[in-house]
């Protein structure tokens, strides 16, 4: 004999909503505080530079991206509202009650009207969405470099971040300075983006949106900070195990700081007296194959320029603080500090790597 199985949707559905309507309750308030939880976390970070919400842009690019997003989150909390407040409705107004004698509702099949009604609407509302992100994507790709505008370009690798000024000669990591812009006289940063290697992705939410780094094409952005501080930003495109550990700084400094800061990072490297046995040392191993220090024989480019490495507040791409027991580690095993690290590991002895790691303690 054949075993019937009969699945019955509708009485199933009906059972879950008569049995189940406090869980599903339970569940959409879950939900509900969870996200209110984030909107709450999002907005009292505000007053902080530290904070990477994009709720609290500082640069053009970034208010069109809170714009857009607010309008977003509001016609989709509308939406959320709607719903849920129908369907807790339905859950209580039609749940089972002592005496129901089992039998099926009224079905309705066939309603032109309320078909057109939830085809209609939310077309309109897609349609209203791509024509605001349309004109909000033109605008900030379409914008016209001012005359103070400054040149960066960033090279994504893995896993750090290559900064260079061509116009001003620096060639630095990971910790990227540009002047605050005066909306009277604007001095945006527009940024050249490439890869070394694998897709990357560059954002610094409270400055721009992401744009991705593609090996073989150079895209573009711009940020337009009107106020200065630290902004902490992330590759944002996964590139592979250390995708976590290449992050990103932001230096907006005023006009003066940061013509000092690019005046001195155009200074070859220190000859520090000190440290010339670590220096010794540091030209004839390999380490020159890989890193620049200017002024030096050291002309690789494969791995970050460390000619001002004590300019910048930490080591890793973010991932360690700019300490001596932090940068003697990492230089003994790379690997260790960030699995997976390109940089090998010298087999130095502690005698040597103490003064390797003096004399880039003396790179200032
Ligand atoms: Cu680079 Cu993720």
């Amino acid at each position: 004999m054949k075993p019937e199985i009969v699945i019955d949707a509708h009485g199933l559905l009906c059972a879950s909503l008569r049995y189940r309507g406090v869980e599903i309750l339970r569940r959409v308030g879950v939900l509900f505080a969870l996200i209110l939880g984030a909107a709450v976390a999002a907005f009292a970070g505000d007053d902080t530079t530290r904070t990477s919400s994009i709720f609290a842009p500082i640069s053009a690019p970034a208010d069109a991206v809170r714009t857009i997003a607010m309008l977003v989150l509001a016609i989709t909390a509308a939406i959320a509202v709607i719903v849920g407040g129908l369907l807790t409705y339905s859950i209580v107004r039609y749940r089972l009650r002592p005496g129901d004698d089992g039998s099926e509702p009224p079905q309705v099949y066939g309603s032109d009207q309320i078909e057109l009604a939830w085809t209609v609407v939310p077309v309109l509302i897609v349609f209203v969405l791509c024509l605001v992100t349309a004109r909000t994507v033109y605008d900030v790709q379409g914008a016209v470099k001012p005359p103070g505008a400054m040149d960066v370009t960033v090279v994504g690798h893995q896993w750090w971040w290559e900064i260079r000024y061509p116009a001003l000669g620096i060639v630095t990591a990971n910790e990227l300075h540009v002047p605050v812009s005066d909306p009277a006289a604007p001095t945006p940063t527009f940024i050249t983006l490439e890869s070394a290697d694998v897709a990357h992705s560059f954002w610094v939410p409270r400055l721009a949106g992401k744009t991705d780094l593609i090996p073989n094409r150079t895209n573009r952005m711009w940020i337009e900070p009107r106020e200065p501080g630290l902004f902490l930003g992330q590759c944002a495109e996964y590139c592979g195990t250390q995708h976590a550990h290449m992050l990103l700084r932001v230096y907006v400094e005023p006009r003066d700081a940061f013509e000092r800061w690019a005046g001195a990072q155009r200074l070859s490297a220190v000859a520090d007296p000190a440290a010339a046995a670590g220096r010794r040392l540091f030209e004839t191993t390999a380490c020159i194959n890989c890193h620049s220090v200017r002024g030096t024989v050291a002309t690789g480019r494969f791995g970050p320029d460390l000619t001002h490495l004590m300019s910048r507040a930490t080591l890793v791409a973010g991932a360690a603080p700019m300490t001596r027991e932090a940068l003697r580690a990492w230089i003994d095993d790379p690997d260790r500090v960030k699995p997976g690290a390109l940089m090998p590991a010298m087999k130095l002895s502690r005698e040597d790597l103490d003064k390797v790691t003096a004399y880039l303690l003396a790179l200032r």
